[in-house]
């Protein structure tokens, strides 16, 4: 028996075991009627009262809600207690590791909704949540047709379709672009990091509505088409408290959570905490579909393929799979050593603002004369080791939303917004800004906090003539001029692994 067959022959277990394939919503048969149902599903969901735990709001209130800001409030809402308010409503979890089990769960039980309403219509026993895959190519970025008319062919209103976001969205032209939906996520080796190192899931935390420092996978594409699908000026998608209302929200999530499979999958040095802090310390709060409150652990979600959860992806294979060969041929497959807790070895002494044009500053680096060292970091490879250098961009606060800026390296002074391309560090998405920026009772209002891989980056400018080990200068330059907002960046630092 060779590989593919049995590879092949696991899949169709998987999937005969679970009771839902979750599907690419661009790959789905014309004829086919998920969405169809989905759209049906979702207007039956928006004629139930906010109280009632399965109706499109109460849904939408899970991830945050806020009633002074609510689009949709009415003077005729009855409003659950407060007590129970407070139990489930505003629980998303961001900036930490409970970020993709918590969005999982939150996915599961929204799936089981709509899958009952559909049944209930009499549509499919196995309905389930098509998924937004925009990192394929320019076309996939798009948003999907049955979400883009305000109208469907029989007059009705489209219960997919949300005014409220990016112009370009509904008319069906691009409005993200490459940056947005780049998947670097996929690469990084640990599920979760601390103090100055990414990660892919976040940092280890308590339960964290609003937290600081944001993963790879959540900044990019998550943040990013979270951004691009609201815009800049406010719609739904953009912030806590209305993303879950755009009927995308829960197609973009299922992306996001696929790609969790994805990057398990792509490398046995992927794996998910062990820790019984993550698996069981903390306890979520959801309603079933019959209403009754359902404790969850992330224990509990982390097969996919296993009860209560009992779905599957059409497709979790690597789209990296090209590059991962051939960093596999230049590392000479070298196994990667444990890594180090990052060492802070350079920061700004003050903080920026940011507007609607390029912005710059300068890091002074104390460590330069280790870490200057052309090829310092590719020695370390060679040894075995795997020396990474991390980019911090900390604090970022704003009272009001503010769209994506791009972050780079040495960019030499009036260079315009085009230069550089060589010298790009990453997107900070900067969704979930002014959450994080508001002291509460559970957040000390910091703010975001962005870390971005530049080991290679920076070994590109060790090596060049005229570098200067001591000074490093970063600029952020807005992803859309239109910009208004000022955000503060409270310091970006560099850090060692
Ligand atoms: Cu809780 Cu995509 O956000």
């Amino acid at each position: 028996m060779n590989v593919l067959t049995t590879k092949a022959g696991s899949r169709r277990t998987r999937e005969a075991r679970a009771a839902r394939t979750r599907r690419n919503v661009w790959k789905l048969e014309p004829d086919d009627k998920t969405l169809f149902w989905y759209g049906r599903a979702v207007a039956a969901m928006k004629r139930k009262p906010i109280a009632d735990p399965t109706s499109w709001r109460y849904q939408a209130a899970i991830h945050e809600y806020v009633r002074a800001r609510d689009p949709l409030a009415d003077t005729t809402d009855v409003l659950p207690s407060r007590a129970d308010q407070r139990t489930f409503w505003t629980q998303c979890q961001h900036g930490s590791w409970y970020f993709l089990p918590w969005h999982r769960m939150y996915l599961h039980h929204f799936e089981t909704i709509v899958a009952t309403e559909v049944a209930k219509l009499s549509g499919p026993a196995d309905w389930a949540l098509p998924y937004w895959n925009y990192s394929v190519d320019e076309n996939s970025r798009l948003l999907p047709v049955a979400f883009r008319s305000r109208g469907l062919a029989d007059g009705s209103a489209n219960p997919l379709y949300v005014a409220e976001r990016d112009d370009r969205c509904n008319a069906g032209h691009q409005f993200a672009d490459g940056r947005d939906v780049e998947l670097g996520c996929l690469k990084e080796p640990a599920f979760d990091a601390s103090g100055g190192s990414a990660s892919f899931g976040g940092p280890g935390t308590d339960f964290e509505h609003s937290g600081d420092v944001v993963g790879a996978l959540e900044a990019t594409p998550h943040g990013s088409i979270h951004m691009a699908v609201g815009g800049v000026s406010g719609g739904w998608m953009s912030q806590f408290y209305t993303a879950a209302l755009d009927p995308m929200f829960w197609l973009h999530h299922a992306n996001i959570d696929r790609l969790w499979e994805v990057w398990l999958k792509r490398d046995p040095g992927h794996v998910d905490p062990k820790t019984k802090k993550w698996l069981t310390s903390v306890a979520f709060k959801f309603h079933d579909v019959a209403g009754k409150v359902v404790t969850m652990k992330p224990v509990q979600v982390v097969d996919t393929t296993a009860a209560p959860l009992s779905y599957v992806y059409d497709d979790i294979s690597d789209p990296l799979a090209e590059t991962r060969r051939r960093a596999m041929i230049a590392s000479g497959g070298a196994p990667m050593a444990k890594q180090r807790p990052a060492e802070m070895v350079g920061a700004t002494t003050n903080g920026l603002e940011l507007g609607a044009g390029p912005a710059h500053t300068e890091l002074l680096h104390r460590a330069a004369v280790r870490m200057g060292a052309p090829g310092g970091a590719q020695k370390a490879r060679r040894a075995g080791r795997r020396q990474r250098i991390f980019l911090n961009v900390e604090n970022i606060t704003s009272a009001e939303g503010a769209g994506p800026y791009d972050v780079y390296l040495n960019v030499p002074a009036r260079a315009d917004r085009h230069v550089g391309e060589d010298l790009f560090v990453g997107r900070l998405p900067l969704f979930g800004l002014t959450e994080a920026s508001r002291v509460g009772t559970t957040h000390a209002g910091s703010g975001l906090h962005y870390v971005f891989d530049v080991t290679d980056l920076y070994e590109r400018l060790a090596a060049q003539p005229g570098w200067d080990p001591n000074r490093l200068r970063i600029s952020f330059v807005p992803k859309e001029q239109r910009l208004t907002a000022k955000v503060r960046v409270g310091r970006v630092s560099l850090y060692l692994e």
